[in-house]
């Protein structure tokens, strides 16, 4: 059984997070400058099903069996054990890595599952599909966030842009231009599950305004599909700065946040807003590719810790 290397990107939201959650359509967009990396390696020497999981980026490094029963690397295990239909998992060393900054709205904890996945089934012989990958992992997510939408899981095994909405067949869309896209982190740790709890938390009590502001958010995200479609970047550019209202509303939003934005509106920007979970993690800003430079340098010396320059058109997400 040779060893095997298998990756996942991270993922962007560029329009209806939280809103996602409840059932409306959302966009999001593979990132493939951050990846998650899984080296998956016999160990002919060691016991019946034992895998040991190292990650040095994290101190980590235990075998399957001392994994509480929730941990998210176990649950993956798990997972595929019950799709194959086995009781032991041929004895392994498995690898783990990731570029993609935790708790910060880009995919990280749903990279490393589907990276994982995708390797563990790989390393068996089995010949996996996006699909196949997603739903494995989305049960992952549930251990990890509560109550996932099911987004990050599915962007980043089919590692293409899509509009999602939940229970839905996914629909892949393609850009009728090239659009430029910083991303850019606060230095804020967001926290995704604390975010979507005290959104439920407020939705519970006030559910007629929510639900209201849900639908807006699904609307958008309806509309822009439509302007990535046709190349329409002003258009864009002011849904994302609609959308980013009413997250801003919904209380998601960062002091962090807030003043990246501003610093990208008032230099030129088309829009920009958060992205994920927010509660800090990183914005999105769609610009003209002539001032990506200028804006990054901006961003940069406004706070942000790290920019990172996405180009969204055929043939390129
Ligand atoms: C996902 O990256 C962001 C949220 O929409 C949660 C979810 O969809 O599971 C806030």
């Amino acid at each position: 059984m040779p060893g095997i290397i298998s990756t996942a990107p991270g993922k962007t939201i560029l329009f209806g997070e939280h809103s996602v959650v409840y059932g409306k359509p959302a966009i999001a967009v593979p990132v493939n400058e951050k990846k998650a990396k899984v080296k998956i390696i016999p160990d002919i020497i060691a016991p019946k099903d034992s895998i040991q999981f190292i990650a040095s980026q994290i101190d980590l490094n235990q075998n399957y069996h001392q994994l509480e029963d929730h941990h998210p690397l176990k649950v993956a295990v798990d997972e595929v054990k019950k799709f194959l239909n086995i009781l032991n998992y041929p004895s392994c060393k498995i690898f783990l890595e990731t570029t993609i900054p935790i708790s910060s709205g880009l995919g990280s904890s749903a990279a490393i599952s589907v990276a994982l996945i995708k390797g563990l089934l790989n390393f068996v012989g089995f010949q996996s599909t996006p699909d196949i990958i997603s739903k494995l992992a989305f049960q992952v997510e549930i251990e990890f966030h509560g109550n996932p939408s099911g987004i990050d899981n599915t962007v980043i095994a089919f590692n293409k842009t899509i509009l999602f909405q939940k229970d839905r067949p996914i629909e892949i869309i393609t850009p009728g231009a090239t659009f430029s896209i910083l991303i850019a982190d606060s230095g804020i740790k967001g926290n995704t599950k604390t975010a979507v709890a005290e959104v439920r938390e407020k939705w519970t009590e006030n559910p007629a305004q929510y639900n209201n502001y849900f639908e807006e958010m699904g609307n958008i995200a309806i509309d822009a599909k439509a302007m990535i479609e046709s190349g329409n970047f002003q258009t864009l550019g002011k849904l994302m700065n609609a959308n980013q209202e009413y997250l801003r509303k919904i209380g998601v939003s960062h002091t962090s946040i807030e003043n990246l934005i501003d610093v990208a509106i008032q230099n030129g920007a088309y829009g920009a807003k958060l992205c994920g979970g927010g509660l800090g993690g990183n914005i999105v800003v769609l610009i003209n590719e002539n001032s990506a430079n200028r804006m990054t340098n901006l961003l940069l010396s406004s706070g942000a810790i790290e920019v990172i320059y996405l180009r969204l058109g055929a043939g390129e997400n």
